[in-house]
């Protein structure tokens, strides 16, 4: 690729920016507000390390892959597929796997922007003082108005969205850089600082002894796959978000070593996140496993009680608006990138359409908390619907096609060229993780999801 092509297409200034935006795109509402009430309802310790031994076994490699395979297609993912199909000698057809993580970006972008829009009114919320001494009742009415109201919802999905194109509507460099080098330094500082309050004044050791201590009596077959499920939603597998990150990632750049740093830092942040919340939980007699209200029910009526609160439940909504902010831009990109190469058309025009596309969709999913709350199939309403559709069916599914088509479809030289891993050893792992392991995990996970068998 020329020169000039480079400049047109957008590329990360450095290897911290790419690490910056990677891990913008891992950390986000699944860190912040769901693997904390999923550690909760699955017992804590055992589960946790569940989770952990899947994002070392299966989210790594699948992270390499996807970062091996965008660097090598430098394209949209559903470009990139079909680039790289067709220098494999591979079907054709292999760029559908791009199709539906483009698919899947809008799908998990129209509800994702709905939770956002949750975390932005909180901020207010909470920064006025709402919280302050309020009953459980109170703390209860507030969360139950807000997603009774669809005019509220919708203002603040419409908000969030807006601020999710604005960012992407400027490009890779002076956009999505831009946004993620000024927002993950903000969410690193103010989650130091919630823990640093949580360890001395909040009961850090319930907290820890919680998270850690593992119990494998309370540790079930569903929450084995519940965990790896989240392995993949929490590093933002499956869909091409880190392929179309990888796109943009200079030659140079060791590809194992990024992708394992970014795990890393996404792990951390999970459990930063949970010694930050339970402690703050525990000290005020409140329960762990309060699923998904924990963040935005729970947590509240402890920040109403505590000297300082309202400081501490202004950033820490502001914190989640940041993770949900640089998430959401990588959830949009790969079809932003696909758009523009396809109509040639420039980022704005581009990002006008896949956003309005997006919102309309969330429109749905806004509405399916009150007016449109009855379920339209299998029990579920339009909201539940699009979260299993995309989290436990095509997400999985992507993993384990990228999977495939990185152990079984490149040949062997290719991806080793394409990862340029000097070091054998270290290869024939990662080729042996993703060529069976992987692909057999992802397979159960799939399994579990449509309900043959746990
Ligand atoms: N990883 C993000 C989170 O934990 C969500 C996310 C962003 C995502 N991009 C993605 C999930 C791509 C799946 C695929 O909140």
């Amino acid at each position: 690729m020329s020169e000039q092509a480079h400049m047109a297409r957008g590329r990360w200034s450095s290897r911290m920016a790419f690490i910056l935006a990677a891990t913008g795109s891992a950390v986000g509402l699944g860190n912040i507000w769901k693997f904390p009430y999923i550690a909760g309802e699955n017992g804590g310790g055992a589960f946790v390390l569940v989770y952990l031994i899947c994002i070392a076994l299966i989210g790594i490699p699948i992270m390499m892959s996807e970062v091996m395979i965008g660097r090598r297609g430098r394209l949209s993912p559903i470009n990139t597929m079909a680039l790289l199909a067709k220098s494999e000698g591979a079907n054709p057809r292999w760029k559908w796997l791009g199709v539906m993580g483009v698919v899947a970006g809008f799908l998990i972008l129209s509800y994702y922007s709905v939770i956002a829009g949750w975390a932005l009114y909180y901020v207010l919320e909470a920064g006025s003082g709402v919280f302050t001494q309020a009953s459980p009742e109170k703390i209860k009415s507030v969360f139950d108005g807000m997603v009774g109201s669809p005019a509220t919802l919708l203002f603040w999905h419409t908000v969030f969205m807006a601020m999710t194109m604005f960012v992407v509507a400027r490009g890779v460099s002076q956009g999505l850089e831009k946004a993620v080098t000024t927002l993950m330094p903000g969410l690193f500082v103010i989650l130091l600082g919630l823990l640093v309050y949580s360890f001395f004044e909040a009961d850090f050791s319930r907290g820890v002894e919680f998270l850690f201590a593992a119990d494998f009596s309370k540790l079930s077959g569903e929450a084995i796959l519940t965990a790896m499920g989240h392995a993949f939603f929490t590093l933002s597998l499956g869909m091409g978000a880190i392929m179309i990150y990888g796109s943009y990632l200079p030659d140079d750049v060791s590809i194992a070593k990024t992708a394992v740093i970014v795990s890393v830092l996404d792990t951390a942040v999970a459990l930063v996140a949970g010694l930050v919340i339970f402690p703050i939980v525990f000290a005020n007699g409140l329960e762990a496993g309060a699923g998904p209200g924990l963040v935005f029910q729970t947590l509240p009526i402890a920040f109403g009680q505590m000297p300082g609160g309202v400081i501490i439940a202004t950033l820490f909504f502001i914190m989640l608006v940041f993770a949900a902010w640089t998430s959401a831009i990588s959830l949009i990109e790969p079809a932003v990138a696909w758009y523009g190469e396809k109509f040639g058309s420039s980022r704005t025009k581009a990002a006008v359409v896949t956003g309005f596309v997006t919102w309309l969709i969330g429109v749905g999913s806004a509405l399916s908390f009150n007016v449109w709350g009855d379920p339209l199939l299998f029990g579920k309403n339009f909201f539940d619907l699009l979260d299993f559709l995309t989290a436990n069916i095509m997400l999985p599914l992507g993993g384990l096609f990228i999977a495939i088509f990185a152990a079984w479809v490149m040949h062997r030289r290719t991806a080793r060229e394409a990862l340029e891993m000097r070091d054998g050893a270290l290869f024939h792992l990662w080729h042996f993780l993703v060529r069976y392991v992987t692909p057999v995990a992802v397979l159960l996970i799939f399994l579990q999801a449509i309900g043959v068998i746990g």
